[in-house]
């Protein structure tokens, strides 16, 4: 028998027990051991709940029972959870989580005291809710040099983003169905700003790469600004709009963003849709491999929690290494040095001089519209791949002259 706690009783704290409770037969009998949860954390009152015999708001009783061998902080955030999980693993116990934001933060510290102490500190559910990603990168992948990982990394603004491409739903409604489906984070600035897609990518970075890569470092954009204009407009081009995150190794450095993109709808990620995440890894033996799943929500990242606690029962003995290094040195390529094509939508009153400027200034471009009274004022169309800052400067520059009256939208476009 093997007793576990769990830290937070939240939305994926719950499918986790529920998780156990339902597959508990099939569970042990692929962990080869009986798993018992014997402590639920949380600082608030579940009355109603048939676990809150379990439940306890006092974090002592976990790190000093030790019985409990293995905690799982699945209460999001950086505080208490890296405090906690700190003392769980320092006093010997594994830890097993899902909190994206302490694995970016503090996983090099974290990972090396489970080293230290062979014991495990596992994420699985950190990255790509239900998808296995963590364990194919470091076990069935292996084998390979991994040059590129793409993905659709979080599933809020994926169901946001197709339900404004398929149903023409308004930004604010979509988000809200998100958040009472419980993909959301609990502040969704974290999702629609891009910090949740950031903080994934820095933990497949570090992991895939071997360097921690600092996630407040790379160049971070959301979809706030992403229009039903600009939807139509990718139409029209035969793409969709998607939430990109990208971690490339170049040389010996890294180039990592995470950013709207319009795609061509033929490209493997296009027919990613609703809270589904899709993540794409390039290897220099298998070739592209593509992980498919639903990304977010209460029993497919229990899912991967739970999967991770298997695990652990199996290797209860030993250290898994899933570990990177704490250096930071300048790994990240600054995103000025870095090529793309842009989709630009400029406000004017006199077109064919702003054809005329966008012309001289980027080059064959190819010039898009869509029947709409809304763009009727507006010349819209794709650059050519330069440079971004040689792109940033060129649109500044656009922004300044007298006939234009607003430069509206700058979106990446990838032709393949
Ligand atoms: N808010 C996250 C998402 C939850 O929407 O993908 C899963 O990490």
């Amino acid at each position: 028998m093997v007793k576990i706690a769990v830290m937070g009783f939240g939305i994926v704290g719950s499918g986790v027990v529920e998780v156990i409770r339902k597959n508990s037969e099939s569970i042990s009998r692929k962990a080869g051991k009986k798993i018992d949860v014997k402590y639920i954390l949380d600082i608030r009152d579940f009355p109603d709940s048939p676990e809150k015999h379990l439940l306890t708001k006092n974090v002592e009783d976990i790190l000093n029972d030790d019985e409990v061998s293995i905690v799982v902080e699945v209460m999001g955030g950086i505080e208490p959870a890296y405090t906690y999980t700190k003392r769980a693993l320092l006093s010997g116990k594994h830890v097993v989580t899902s909190n994206k934001e302490l694995v970016a933060t503090h996983g090099a510290e974290l990972l090396h005291i489970a080293k230290e102490k062979n014991i495990n500190y596992l994420f699985e559910a950190s990255v790509g809710g239900g998808i296995p990603i963590i364990r194919p990168l470091n076990q069935c992948l292996a084998a390979n040099q991994i040059s590129e990982i793409v993905g659709i990394l979080n599933g809020t603004t994926n169901y946001i983003l197709t339900q404004m491409i398929k149903e023409g739903r308004s930004f604010e409604d979509a988000l809200q169905d998100a958040q009472e489906k419980g993909y959301a984070e609990r502040n969704p600035a974290a999702d629609v700003e891009g910090h949740d897609a950031c903080r994934k990518i820095a933990i497949l970075s570090s992991l895939t790469f071997g360097y921690h890569v600092d996630s407040t470092r790379i160049y971070t954009e959301g979809i706030t600004k992403i229009s039903i204009e600009d939807v139509k407009y990718a139409e029209q081009m035969g793409s969709v709009i998607k939430l990109l995150a990208v971690s490339k190794k170049i040389g010996e450095k890294i180039f990592a963003r995470v950013s709207p993109v319009i795609i061509p709808k033929t490209h493997p990620l296009a027919g990613v849709e609703d809270v589904f995440n899709g993540i794409l890894v390039k290897g220099d033996a298998i070739g592209d491999v593509m992980f498919y799943g639903r990304g977010a929500g209460k029993l497919p990242t229990a899912s991967a929690v739970v999967a991770d606690i298997i695990d652990i029962v199996k290797n209860i003995d030993r250290n898994n290494r899933f570990i990177w290094s704490k250096s930071t040195n300048d790994i990240l390529i600054d995103i000025g040095e870095t090529t793309s094509s842009y989709f630009v939508r400029v406000k004017t009153d006199d077109k064919p001089a702003v054809i005329n400027t966008v012309s001289k200034a980027f080059g064959n471009c190819n010039f898009i519209s869509i029947d709409n009274p809304k763009t009727q004022d507006e010349v819209a169309f794709v650059t050519p791949e330069r440079k971004e800052k040689e792109l940033q400067a060129a649109l500044n520059n656009i922004n300044n002259v007298p006939f234009v009256n607003a430069v509206c939208s700058v979106i990446r476009v990838e032709k393949e």
